[in-house]
């Protein structure tokens, strides 16, 4: 049947289990997703193949869960895009896509130039106390972060030539020691000196590193120089990332990307460079991976960027508020090659850009999700399974008792019988059904019981009703309920309403 089988046997039929730790939990995570055997096919396809795939079906099905299994079949990315300063046209930044390979080696050599670092205690006691280590007054050590020493409140600010410990050379041994002074006599980010090492004179920076000091020797300056020459450039999707991008419910500047305004408007000292401001949109942080977009029709007439994404493979990135400073700005040709996964409801199909779909059913598949399958024994298994994998997903749960599961079961058979009409059935609206485990899981866990049993189902069958079953318990009528709650909250809460609604305060009204 399986790899596992030589050393142990899998089970056939929930009687051969006495609980959930007899049952195993797939590696695979398109095998965890139970009862949807045609969307994993077609969604190991996807991934092998690079299609598109909308599934359809109610809430609780399992439709992020494919998603996302799917992406997690798919290869690492391969490419970091990057985005560079136009020196011509700053307002013109260009994309550069770098290999792993490239990127890999550059760490490597940025690796060369990373210096040593020390504890500020190692550094000369003039550096500390020019990087906000060390107190001026009373020598004693602390975060630069901290403005005032924790030992004696001064304020960490040495004065030229007046500071705690004197003469700054004083304390080198076998160096000179030259430091330049920032004006005011705050603590620098970073201090230039030379020392003298074998008879020769050389120049040595120390930089703040968290709660270390950076030490960075001749050689090193000068390798950083060299790469500081190249044009500067920001990461804007990083090599390491995940290969599952969520945009549901995204804005326009989330969905496509945007440029920070700048304040000062680009001046030249204060101001931000427009490359710095570049922001990807999830479109571009899914090049390479999935792009899942749940309740797709909510999309609403984004969608249309999102198949001219799709056709294309690359977006621009441009500023999108017309009052923003970021609004002249344009990154052109910024690749987005990624599978788009969507999801909807039966009843929201319509809600689809029509050519989006044919874009989706001709260079990929479209799924109808099941609510429910056959009662038989693999199936009653597969909630074993079920049972299993949510008990370990949640971490905190105790495992269930076969009567446990088969009591889960019943509720699994009630349940399709009761919502999709289907007899001889499970159902699979397992979101809910993971619901009633933990429910019941809580209960096994506060008296302190070794396992989840049946009876703390059955009890938990009674505590997990959704609200309107509660409701509808309390008022005689969920409508009824909801008449009498809202006269209730307007009457204790006009204040907030008021304020709210008021033109000029900028609420939500
Ligand atoms: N087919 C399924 N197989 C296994 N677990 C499921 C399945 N469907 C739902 N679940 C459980 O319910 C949770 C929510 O399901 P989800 O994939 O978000 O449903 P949908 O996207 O269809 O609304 C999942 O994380 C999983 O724990
Ligand atoms: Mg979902």
């Amino acid at each position: 049947m399986s790899a596992g089988e030589g050393t142990r046997r899998l089970p056939a039929a929930v009687d051969e289990i006495q609980s959930t730790l007899d049952m195993p939990i797939p590696t695979d995570p398109l095998e965890r997703v139970i009862g949807q055997e045609k969307a994993v096919e077609i969604a190991r396809i996807a991934a092998y193949q690079h299609r598109h795939l909308l599934l359809v079906g109610p809430a609780g099905i399992g439709k992020s869960m494919t998603a996302q299994a799917l992406a997690l079949h798919l290869e690492r990315p391969r490419t970091e895009l990057r985005v560079v300063h136009n020196p011509e046209n700053p307002e013109r930044p260009t994309v550069e896509p770098v290999t792993r390979e490239e990127v890999y080696r550059e760490r490597e050599a940025a690796r060369s130039v990373e210096g040593e670092l020390i504890a500020p205690k190692e550094a000369p006691a003039a550096v500390a106390e020019r990087l906000g280590y060390r107190c001026p007054r009373c020598s004693f050590y602390s975060s630069p972060t901290e403005r005032y020493c924790p030992s004696c409140g001064n304020v960490k600010q040495v004065l030229p030539g007046v500071g705690g410990s004197g003469n700054p050379f004083r304390d080198l041994v076998g160096g000179i020691l030259e430091l330049t002074v920032s004006p005011g006599g705050n603590p620098q980010e970073s201090v230039r000196t030379t020392r003298l090492r074998n008879g020769t004179e050389e120049v040595v920076a120390y930089e703040r590193a968290g709660e270390r000091i950076k030490v960075l020797d001749q050689p090193a300056l000068e390798r950083r120089r060299t790469l500081q020459k190249e044009s500067p450039r920001k990461v804007l999707v990083k090599l390491d990332r995940n290969t599952f991008v969520m945009a549901t419910g995204a804005s326009e500047t989330e969905l496509l990307g945007d440029v920070r305004h700048d304040p000062y408007g680009g001046h030249p000292q204060l101001g931000t460079l427009p490359y710095e401001r570049i922001i990807p949109g999830v479109i571009h942080e899914a090049h390479e991976g999935v792009l899942f977009i749940d309740e797709l029709p909510h999309l609403g007439p984004l969608q249309r960027h999102i198949l001219t994404a799709m056709q294309e493979k690359r977006f621009p990135i441009s500023g999108r508020n017309p009052q923003s400073g970021g609004a002249a700005v344009r990154v052109d040709n910024v690749p987005c090659d990624f599978i788009l996964v969507a999801a909807a409801n039966i009843q929201d199909l319509h809600g689809i850009l029509s050519p989006l779909r044919s874009r989706i059913a001709g260079s990929g598949y479209e799924v109808l999700l099941e609510t429910a399958m056959p009662d038989n024994d693999a199936n009653r298994l597969k909630i074993a399974q079920f049972c299993a994998q949510e008990i370990a997903l949640d971490g905190r749960i105790r495992p269930a008792t076969r009567e446990a599961i088969l009591e889960l079961i019943k509720e699994a058979r009630r349940r399709a019988e009761a919502i999709d009409g289907r007899r001889h059935a499970l159902t699979l609206r397992l979101r809910e059904l993971g619901g009633l485990v933990r429910t019941a899981g809580d209960i096994a866990a506060v008296v302190g019981s070794e396992f989840v049993e049946a009876g703390h189902v059955r009890q938990a069958l009674g505590r997990a009703r959704s609200i309107e079953e509660q409701v509808r318990e309390v008022y005689g009528s969920f409508q009824g309920g909801l008449r009498q709650e809202s006269t209730e909250a307007q009457r204790q809460t006009v204040g907030y309403y008021s304020w709210n609604e008021h033109p000029d305060t900028g609420g939500y009204g």
